[in-house]
């Protein structure tokens, strides 16, 4: 009998391994260790193959396993033991789906090479390879993939301005410095099926003309480290990477750099920096790193889920990718259900999807079972949206028209017991203690964020300091240099906007 026990991080902390090795234990039993399915509530979650496809189970305690065992669990019968899901693909939390991305993530092994091909791996690539890099650059050009780290630039575009530099050397550097909270999906991905990432790389590569790649990876994902070093070795063996690629006379290596905790050098020219053994600060933007990026050099900057989207988009065409979607806003985005939700995890769909699908019928409502007051979209600094927004479509300019941002699809959700001016005072303090200190609009604008919401909050001329807010948010949003200053108001202006009773003593 096979049986998958998945190894994602967040598994392992509620007991996958103890889970693996007494199933291992069993006679007669093979077990494969996978990435998650994304359904976070159910795990540690056991499938076990059969005819008809892989039986669920889940939640399964380590303690629960002989009991499972011996009720039939092993012969994968659909029936009602403990904690069976029935057939896993037929769950409607997996149907509702449209998985591109996350297509391999949580079915195969994600070290086996085998696997990976098995299940469509390599296609793009070597598609990619029977292309000049023009047409692999206008194939994503027309996919209208746009950057998944949560500024949606067309990621084709960028690579055409790559292409178009004149360059000895030119670099592609994957951005894994998954900082902002709720999010989890680069993280995921890594963990699950790290050969995508690896994949997609190479195809930038080629596609820009680049001999050498990072990926920039936080240290608080040492999980993944450890599956992206393995992974990169075995996709050497392969003839993946490294000299001459799938016998095409193209050359692509890859390395590994973990990063050292500071949420800013998730900004791409931070990172940069820090790649180049620096301190990460933030550098003026232009010249955009498509121009001079790593160590001046016409570089490449993508989030790993848009680097892990370009495989499908090779391998099944532009047309196929664009076919879902609304708008501008193309294909699919990983969302991620966190916070004070009864169920969290990945929910890959087409853009279109609304906010209150998300929350309500993926994620059924709080985990407190209190009323869902407000969900806050696209990180720490993405903006509150009160559920009469809930209507509002997951689409980059929809978003934006209503003063939020999808930003990289985190949605983490709170009840009625929230308060709104706390949640905005953080916003302040978090930006104080993330700023680089470049600028002065965020250095100095954040810690006067925070007295002021504190004298609003204390009824201290609070009208005047109301002017006041509003003043400090327009002048980071305008002044700062980069993201972290320029977007901390969002999530305190819609705070104040949605919640303003809040605000009062
Ligand atoms: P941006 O709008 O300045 O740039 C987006 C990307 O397009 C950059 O890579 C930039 O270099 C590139 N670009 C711009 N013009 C170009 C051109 N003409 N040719 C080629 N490339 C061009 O946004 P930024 O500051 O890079 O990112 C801000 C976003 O980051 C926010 O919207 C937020 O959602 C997101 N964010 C994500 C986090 C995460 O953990 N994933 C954490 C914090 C923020
Ligand atoms: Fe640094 Fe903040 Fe200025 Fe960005 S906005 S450059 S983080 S000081």
């Amino acid at each position: 009998t096979k049986v998958y026990v998945p190894t994602d991080a967040a598994a392992r902390s509620v007991g996958a391994d103890e889970v693996a090795e007494r199933i291992t234990a069993i006679a007669g039993v093979e077990v494969v260790r996978t990435g998650s399915r994304g359904m976070l509530w159910l795990e540690p979650m056991v499938e076990v193959e059969t005819p008809e496809g892989r039986v669920g189970y889940g939640p399964v305690a380590p303690e629960d396993v002989d009991g499972l065992v011996a009720a039939g669990m092993l012969r994968g019968e659909v029936r009602d033991i403990g904690a069976c899901l029935g057939l896993v693909e037929e769950l409607p939390w997996m149907k509702r789906q449209q998985r591109l991305t996350f297509a391999r993530v949580g079915v195969v092994d994600p070290l086996s090479a085998g696997d990976y091909t098995a299940h469509g791996g390599i296609a793009g690539l070597r598609r990619a390879l029977s292309l000049t890099p023009a047409e692999v650059v206008e194939t994503v050009v027309d996919s209208g993939l746009r950057g998944r780290g949560g500024a949606g630039f067309p990621t084709g575009i960028k690579w055409r301005t790559v292409l178009g530099a004149q360059s000895d050397l030119k670099f592609v550097c994957c951005n894994a410095d998954e900082g902002d909270s709720g999010t989890f999906a680069d993280r995921m991905l890594i963990e699950g099926d790290p050969f995508t990432l690896i994949e997609g790389m190479t195809i930038a590569a080629y596609a820009v003309g680049a001999t050498e790649g990072y990926v920039y990876l936080r240290s608080e994902y040492p999980d993944a480290v450890a599956t992206l070093k393995e992974a990169i070795e075995i996709a050497r063996v392969e003839g993946w990477l490294g000299a001459d690629v799938l016998g095409s006379g193209f050359t692509f290596d890859l390395h590994v750099r973990v990063g050292a905790g500071a949420y800013i050098c998730g900004e791409e020219t931070s990172m940069l920096e820090s790649l180049e053994g620096k301190r990460g600060t933030v550098r003026a933007k232009p010249p955009i790193p498509a121009l001079e990026g790593l160590f001046g050099r016409p570089t490449v900057v993508n989030n790993v889920l848009s680097l892990a989207t370009v495989p499908t988009i090779l391998a099944h065409g532009a047309e196929a990718y664009a076919a879902y979607g609304v708008g501008r806003s193309l294909g699919t985005s990983v969302f991620q259900l966190g916070g004070n939700v009864a169920r969290g995890g990945i929910v890959e769909t087409a853009f279109g999807i609304t906010l209150g699908e998300l929350v309500n019928d993926f994620g059924g409502g709080t985990s407190s079972g209190r009323p869902v007051r407000a969900a806050q979209v696209g990180g720490p600094l993405g903006a509150y949206l009160p559920v009469e927004q809930f209507d509002l479509p997951m689409d980059y300019e929809a978003f934006a028209a209503a003063g939020a941002m999808v930003g990289h699809g985190g949605i983490v959700v709170f009840d009625e017991t929230v308060d709104m001016a706390s949640m905005a005072r953080f916003a302040f303090e978090f930006c104080a203690a993330e700023s680089c200190g470049k600028c002065t609009p965020c250095r100095v604008g954040a810690v006067r964020g925070v007295e002021t919401i504190d004298r609003i909050v204390a009824g201290d001329d609070r009208q005047k300091n109301l002017v006041l807010l509003d003043d400090l948010c327009e002048l980071m949003t305008d002044g700062s240099l980069c993201a972290m200053g320029g977007l901390t108001p969002m999530p305190v202006r819609s705070a104040v906007r949605h919640f303003g009773e809040d605000f009062t003593t």
